[in-house]
C-alpha cells in the first residue's frame, strides 16, 4: 500500500524492530529497557505490527493485540488494543497516522473484534476515528493524619501484609474475579503480571520496592514515593471484590502511621469518602479518562451488553471513519437486547464515538444531548437511553497499554 506522498504501509518484519522500536522512544520521549522491549513483543508479535516507510526509513507505527474485556452484564468480549502509535517528528501532519489507521482497522474488522481500545496520549486525535472516552478515573491525595473513619464504617479486618512476589498467585486469583466483574477490566496476560511482580527500578518513579496488603477477597500494591521528606503511599494498584475487603483494606493502609499521606486512583463510584467522617480529606487532583472505545460491530456489540431497563427505539449511529454505522431496532427486555438493521425513522442519532462513551456506563446520554452531540425524538427517548445504558458498577480500566 503506498500514500500520495510515496509513504508505503506494510507490515513490520524483524528488521524494522529497532527502528519501530527507536521511533517510540522519541515519540514518548522514554527509553526502552531490554525486559520491556521483551514484554512488548511478546504481548504484540511483529505481525501484529504496521509501519510507514519512508524511502527506507520507518516514519510511523502502530500495533495491537488481542484481548479480552468485560462489558456490563459481566460479558466478556473480544477486543483489539491498539499501542504504540507513533509518527517521526519529521513527518508529522501529513496523514500518516490516518493512512496506518485506515489499515490497521480494515485488519481489526477482520479478525470480528467487536471493540478495539486504547489510551490516548491527547484527547483530541481519537473521536474522528470512532472512539469515545469510557472510562473515568480521578488521581486522589487523602491526608492520612486527617482522616477517622465514620462511626458506621465497617471493621472486618483479615489484611495481612506480605511480599507481593510471596502473594502471586492469590493476587492474580482476586484479579481475575475483579475483571470478570468490572466493565472496562481486561483478562491480564503472564507477561504483565511477570512485569509488575518484577517490579523493575525503572517502573519505581523513584519510590520504594512494592508492599502488599492482602485480603481474600482484595489487594493493595503500593510503594513509599520517592523524595527525601516523601512519607506517601502510592497505591499502584487495588482491586477489590467485596465492600468488606474494600473497608478492611482502607482501615489497613490508614493504619501506616508514618505516611502522611496516600495517593490514588479511584473509580467515580468508589466508596472511600463515604466511610470518612470528613469525605474532604480524599482531595481530587484530577480527573480523566483512560480507556476509549470504538465500536467495531454495532450490533454485536450492542447485544453483548445488558441493559438496566427495557428498550424499543430506532439508533442510527454515524461512523465518518470506516462508514460502519446504519440505523439499528434496538429492543431490550430483562436485560438483553437484539439489535437488527431497518429503515424506520430513526429517534436516536449519535455518532459512534458517543456510543463508544455510553457504552461501558461511565458516560451519560443525558450529558452528550445536552451539548447536541446525541438527538433524540423525544424526552422520554433520552431518558430511556440514559437509564437502559448506565451500568451498576463503575467501568475501570485492569491495566495500561
Ligand atoms: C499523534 C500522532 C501519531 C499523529 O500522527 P500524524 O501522522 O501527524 O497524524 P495525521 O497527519 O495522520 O492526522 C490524522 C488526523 O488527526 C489530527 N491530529 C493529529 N495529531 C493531532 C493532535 N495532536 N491533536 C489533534 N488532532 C490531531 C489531524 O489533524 C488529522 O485530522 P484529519 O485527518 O481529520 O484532517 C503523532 O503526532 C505522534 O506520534 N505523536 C507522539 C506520540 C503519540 O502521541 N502517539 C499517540 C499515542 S496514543
Amino acid at each position: 500500500m503506498t500514500t500520495s506522498t510515496e509513504i508505503t504501509v506494510r507490515t513490520a518484519d524483524e528488521q524494522d524492530w529497532r527502528n519501530l522500536l527507536l521511533l517510540h522512544e522519541v515519540g514518548f520521549g522514554t527509553p526502552y529497557t531490554s525486559e520491556a522491549v521483551d514484554a512488548r513483543r511478546e504481548l504484540v508479535g511483529i505481525d501484529r505490527s504496521i509501519i510507514a516507510v519512508d524511502d527506507e526509513a520507518v516514519v510511523g507505527v502502530t500495533m495491537d493485540f488481542p484481548m479480552t474485556v468485560t462489558v456490563p452484564g459481566e460479558v466478556a468480549v473480544r477486543a483489539a488494543g491498539i499501542t504504540g502509535v507513533s509518527v517521526a517528528p519529521s513527518h508529522r501532519r501529513r496523514g500518516i497516522l490516518r493512512t496506518l489507521y485506515t489499515e490497521q482497522h480494515r485488519r481489526i474488522r477482520a479478525t470480528g473484534a467487536v471493540l478495539s481500545v486504547l489510551i490516548a496520549s491527547e484527547g483530541g486525535i481519537y473521536g474522528r476515528f470512532g472512539y469515545g472516552p469510557a472510562t473515568i478515573e480521578s488521581t486522589v491525595s487523602v491526608d492520612r493524619r486527617l482522616g477517622a473513619f465514620h462511626p458506621k464504617a465497617p471493621d472486618p479486618g483479615g489484611v495481612r501484609v506480605l511480599r507481593p512476589t510471596d502473594a502471586r498467585a492469590a493476587i492474580t486469583a482476586v484479579y481475575d474475579r475483579w475483571q470478570r466483574i468490572t466493565p472496562g477490566a481486561q483478562v491480564r496476560p503472564d507477561i504483565l503480571w511477570d512485569q509488575l511482580f518484577a517490579d523493575h527500578d525503572i517502573d519505581r518513579g523513584g519510590g520504594t520496592s512494592l508492599f502488599a496488603m492482602l485480603h481474600d477477597d482484595g489487594y493493595a500494591l503500593y510503594r513509599r514515593a520517592g523524595g527525601e521528606d516523601a512519607m506517601i503511599a502510592r497505591i499502584q494498584e487495588m482491586r477489590t471484590v467485596t465492600d468488606d475487603a474494600h473497608a478492611a483494606l482502607w482501615r489497613a493502609l490508614f493504619g501506616l502511621d508514618l505516611m502522611h499521606g496516600i495517593e490514588t486512583t479511584l473509580a467515580p463510584e468508589d466508596p472511600l469518602p463515604q466511610l470518612l467522617t470528613d469525605s474532604r480529606v480524599v482531595r481530587t487532583r484530577s480527573r480523566h479518562d483512560r480507556l476509549w472505545v470504538r465500536i467495531m460491530d454495532v450490533r454485536a456489540a450492542l447485544e453483548a451488553r445488558t441493559y438496566r431497563s427495557d428498550l424499543d427505539l430506532v439508533l442510527q449511529v454515524d461512523d465518518g471513519f470506516l462508514h460502519a454505522g446504519g440505523c439499528f431496532r434496538l429492543t431490550a427486555r430483562d436485560g438483553h437486547a437484539t439489535c437488527t438493521p431497518t429503515d424506520d425513522t430513526p429517534q436516536v442519532v449519535a455518532d459512534l464515538d458517543v456510543l463508544g462513551s455510553l457504552y461501558l456506563g461511565a458516560h451519560r446520554a443525558r450529558t452528550f444531548a445536552a451539548a447536541h452531540r446525541l438527538w433524540a425524538d423525544t424526552p422520554e427517548t433520552l431518558w430511556a437511553v440514559d437509564h437502559a445504558f448506565d451500568s451498576n458498577r463503575s467501568a475501570q480500566i485492569g491495566w495500561p497499554f
